[in-house]
């Protein structure tokens, strides 16, 4: 394993993808009209999203989606290679980030750019991350899922506490021109989903078109797709004989993971954690 630690505010990242410096890269970083925010906890649909913007922009075409890796693309706004990535010349940008709305919401309110924020369940999440763990050298290593369940409710886990990241960013919904999407609505429909986007970004498309972006939206394209499915990043950073990035792609799988004493434990921490937010996301579709 090679993970090493950064910290921002209290809260862990790897090193292997982040430094003082582009923290603070990304924390004084000036926004402009036409960028375009994918904000999410890690394992919420970050890649999902970043294809379907991808595609929208293409007017459907997968000509950019299958020729240019995702990070490129979108890139993560508060990892090393974002400075070199990041294009200077006018028109729309994509920028990916996991940081907490603490960090970024400030600079946000000042800025004309849009925010698309991507929610998922949390057993869902918590379930993807530990397989990501195991597949990932730069994040610690846990033996057990009980023990990452622990961790991750606890929120001592990398990227921090799930809960805080999705107050924090729910809270900020009246400040920005923010659109928030889950998980869910993606898997339960994935083409209407493409239709709010085009709505809340202004890129009305043919049906034909739509047809395009959600055929190579599917998980069974996407995860064929080099250019979003990980297998560039060399076996010694993602091992993919421990797991897929492109795992299963369903809505459910904790039903498969967490024992009845461990759901009503998660349940018990939902309620409490998520007490005074009112965001109503419809989990089980
Ligand atoms: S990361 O590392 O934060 O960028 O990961 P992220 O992309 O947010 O989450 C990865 C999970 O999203 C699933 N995924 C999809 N599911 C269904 N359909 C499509 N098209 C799709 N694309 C990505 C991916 O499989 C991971 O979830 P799990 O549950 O592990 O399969």
């Amino acid at each position: 394993r090679m993970h090493v630690t950064e910290m921002l505010s209290g809260i862990q990242l790897p090193g292997h993808l982040h430094t003082p410096e582009s923290l603070q890269y990304a924390k004084e970083f000036q926004f402009r009209e036409g960028d375009v925010l994918i904000i999410s906890y890690p394992k919420s649909g970050t890649t999902w999203i970043q294809e379907i913007l991808t595609l929208i922009y293409s007017q459907g075409d997968p000509a950019i989606a299958t020729s240019v890796p995702n990070w490129m693309r979108a890139p993560w706004l508060e990892h090393t290679y974002f400075k070199t990535t990041v294009k200077d010349e006018e028109g729309p940008r994509f920028i990916t980030s996991h940081l907490s709305s603490d960090i970024l919401a400030p600079a946000l309110q000042n800025s004309k750019a849009k925010v698309i924020y991507v929610v998922r369940n949390s057993k869902d999440v918590a379930v993807s991350f530990y397989y990501f763990h195991k597949m990932a050298k730069f994040m610690p290593n846990f033996e057990s899922f009980s023990e990452f369940l622990e961790h991750f409710l606890q929120g001592k886990v990398y990227y921090g506490s799930w809960f805080d990241h999705v107050k924090g960013w729910y809270s900020q919904k009246a400040n920005l021109d923010m659109f928030i999407i889950s998980y869910e609505d993606l898997y339960k429909d994935l083409r209407r989903s493409i239709k709010r986007l085009c709505g809340f970004l202004g890129c009305p498309m043919y049906s034909k078109e739509v047809d395009k972006v959600e055929h190579h939206c599917k998980f069974a394209v996407m995860s064929q797709n080099v250019m979003v499915n990980y297998t560039l990043i060399p076996q010694e950073i993602l091992d993919h004989e421990q797991s897929k990035f492109m795992r299963k792609g369903v809505v459910g799988d904790w039903k498969n993971h967490l024992t009845d004493e461990q759901n009503e434990n998660f349940d018990k921490m939902y309620k409490e954690k998520m007490s005074g937010c009112d965001l109503q996301i419809v989990w089980n579709v």
